[in-house]
């Protein structure tokens, strides 16, 4: 069965020829393979290698008449569920870092919103530039995977940092950040998703807008990789039949609360992804409030947050993700949030984003490390959004083990 689609980008380095083992090394592994490569690129490798190698055509021209679409690098972009260029180019990385399309490859890269992996190669000065340095951290901090150059004998005859990393630690890094090598079969998650509903009276309550489609995404990816999830969810309209996931559904904070303290203990990956009410009527009333003339007063007592009381206990081991949903002060709240509540890894959603928050199947987020910058992706859909979040928890655990 085939592992999945992967695009290589060659653009014009030395490198380019370490870059035939890799489309080797991955055809072997069950990976489809298609190449994109610069007409620089052409002048190192040729297209009658890369095609007997990949067993696809080779993609090189924007405007080549072939029997696909003129859309190439949008079906290209469909196509691939991850992509790596390799090898990089001081240049491939500036027009990245810069949107420019001018190519099919650079083109095919700005329609691009999955795993994006880059293996820079070139000489150590160019590489060390200031310029250089400022695009690499730059897209690196919008969720590119840079994939570091190793020092050595270079091309141009120096030793240096520059070369292009060895094509099997570029095959390493791709496989297992799409197939983690942590057992995901032996795993289990607690998800949290929803609003909770905290009663005022016998019919009334205090909610919020939470579709819990976030969450349920959540559970649903890591359930695809075979975790199995205790999902405790607050009042939505979704269901959800995967094998992997248990679903139980509470109202308020406190069940939400008592369901999550029972789960917990067994749980390696914790995944606090509901709206939680933080505050509920202190004197909720058992029958329905009668209406009349006086102005009722509702007096609010904080609930539990169940994030920082469950990570409060974590076991070694245990990975806990929190969200946080700002409309200020974003980035400085999502790292207070990171410390405060003992998290390892915080969603960051931002209410001022179109086509983020609630009610909505889009979201765009970034997500904040204890030792790692954020790593900021685009507008995706919530399915997406899920299934980076979870390759990034599962890179997250790797690194614990
Ligand atoms: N959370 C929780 N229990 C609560 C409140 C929040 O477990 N009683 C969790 C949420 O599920 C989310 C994270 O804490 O993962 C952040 O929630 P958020 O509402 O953004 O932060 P608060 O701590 O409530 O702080 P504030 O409302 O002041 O931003």
């Amino acid at each position: 069965m085939a592992k999945g689609n992967i695009l290589v980008g060659i653009t014009g380095g030395i490198a380019a020829y370490k870059t035939l083992s890799l489309i080797r090394l991955l055809v072997k592994a069950g990976y489809e393979v298609k190449v994109v490569a610069t007409q620089h690129a052409l002048e190192f490798v040729t297209p009658l290698t890369i095609e007997t190698l990949s067993n696809h055509p080779l993609y090189s021209d924007l405007f080549t008449k072939t029997e696909e679409p003129h859309t190439k690098h949008i079906s290209l972009h469909q196509w691939a569920d991850a992509a790596i260029i390799a090898p990089a180019t001081a240049n491939c990385i500036a027009k990245l870092a810069a949107g420019i399309a001018d190519d099919l490859l650079s083109t095919t890269l700005l329609a691009f919103r999955k795993p994006l992996f880059m293996a820079p190669s070139m000489n150590e000065n160019m590489y060390l530039h200031f310029s250089t340095q400022k695009n690499l951290a730059f897209i690196q901090a919008q969720g590119v995977h840079i994939i570091e150059p190793e020092e050595g004998f270079l091309a141009c005859r120096t030793q240096g940092k520059g070369r292009m990393a060895e094509p099997e630690r570029l095959f390493e890094t791709i496989d297992s950040f799409l197939y983690p090598k942590v057992a995901t079969h032996s795993l289990t998650a607690l998800v949290t998703a929803g609003p909770t509903y905290e009663a005022v009276d016998a019919v009334r309550f205090i909610g919020n807008r939470s579709s819990g489609k976030m969450g349920f995404c959540i559970a649903e990816a890591l359930a695809e990789k075979g975790v199995e999830v205790q999902l405790v969810s607050g009042a939505t309209n979704l269901t959800c039949s995967h094998p992997h996931i248990n679903v139980t559904p509470v109202e308020s904070a406190e069940e939400m609360f008592r369901a999550c303290s029972e789960r917990v203990e067994d749980a390696d990956i914790v995944v606090m992804s509901a709206a939680v009410a933080d505050y509920r009527p202190a004197h909720p009333a058992a029958n329905k409030i009668k209406k009349s003339q006086e102005t009722l007063r509702l007096e609010l007592e904080p609930t539990t947050d169940i994030l920082k009381t469950l990570a409060a206990r974590k076991k070694p081991g245990q990975l806990f993700v929190g969200f946080a949903l700002e409309t200020d002060n974003e980035e400085a709240n999502a790292m207070h949030k990171l410390e405060s509540k003992n998290a390892d890894m915080i969603v960051l959603n931002s209410l001022q984003d179109e086509g983020a928050g609630f009610q909505v199947s889009t979201n765009k987020v970034t997500i904040f490390f204890r030792e790692r910058p954020p790593m900021a992706l685009p507008l995706l859909s919530k399915k997406e959004t899920a299934e980076h979040i979870v390759n990034e928890i599962m890179n997250n655990l790797k690194k614990k083990a």
